[in-house]
């Protein structure tokens, strides 16, 4: 947790979700209780093809709806892309880039994933910005450069519009069950912070950094105590609504 900053809980569905799932969203708006939502933000990505009727199956409940990944372009011939305009214009509020899934499927570059994140920001979307090391660079003591070097080449200078959100997902702990130590994830966390006091001053404060990788409802309360861990990013455990709701459950605990 960072004083000051309320929570995020966001769900990355994934290339997972069909028309009849989105009873599990609506389920989820329905125990995002008030309670929950004076404590902490939640947020849903699905599959794109559910993003308009997902949009509207959450108005009224106050959880939020993203996309998990945009064009960097508004229009134009990229035959099978949506850009961030159109995101928005599904009633979405907010976007993921640069998921290690994406910069391994289609090697998406620091340098694609900024001018992404620049598109979801400049139609002022949340935008969710994801770095990671891999188990071979965690292994050979890289991890804090590797961070360092993403953060320095996915990031816009300017955050005019929108809202900047850091998510941290060691590549090796995405879908694995595997976890990085408490101490780990604190030291990745405070380095992160720091970096963006320096590159953004005090704006670096208010950035939320979530955690992602094997989130579930056993681990999210000690996860959610380590400092400068301001939320998390949930694959799996985001497909069904007793799970999702589990986590945040669990951060109402202790916020
Ligand atoms: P996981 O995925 O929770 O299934 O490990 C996290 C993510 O990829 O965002």
């Amino acid at each position: 947790m960072t004083p000051g900053i309320k929570p995020l809980v966001a769900g990355n569905w994934k290339m997972n979700g069909f028309r009849s799932e989105l009873r599990e969203l609506k389920l989820i708006g329905d125990g995002f209780d008030y309670e929950l939502r004076s404590k902490i933000d939640v947020l849903i990505c699905p599959p794109v093809t559910l993003l308009y009727t997902a949009a509207a199956t959450a108005l009224g409940s106050q959880v939020k709806i993203g996309a998990q990944d945009c064009h960097e372009n508004s229009v134009g011939a990229h035959t099978g892309d949506i850009s961030a305009e159109m995101i928005a214009d599904c009633g979405a509020t907010c976007l993921i880039v640069g998921h290690s899934e994406r910069r391994t499927d289609h090697g998406e570059s620091d340098a694609e994933v900024l001018a992404k994140a620049e598109a979801g920001l400049r139609n002022d979307l949340m935008t969710i910005v994801c770095i990671g090391e891999t188990e071979s660079q965690r292994k050979s003591g890289d991890t804090l450069s590797v961070l360092k070097a993403q953060l320095a080449g996915s990031l816009p200078d300017k955050v005019t519009r929108g809202e900047l959100v850091i998510a941290y997902e060691p590549v090796w702990a995405i879908g694995t069950g595997m976890v990085p130590s408490a101490s780990d994830v604190e030291e990745a966390h405070n380095f992160m912070r720091q970096e963006l006091i320096n590159r953004y001053g005090d704006t670096g404060n208010a950035i939320r950094l979530l955690y992602g990788g094997s989130v579930k409802p056993s681990n999210a309360e000690e996860l959610m105590a380590i400092s400068n861990v301001d939320g998390a990013l949930v694959g799996g455990a985001s497909l069904k609504s007793n799970d999702f709701l589990g986590i945040c459950t669990a951060y109402k605990n202790i916020v």
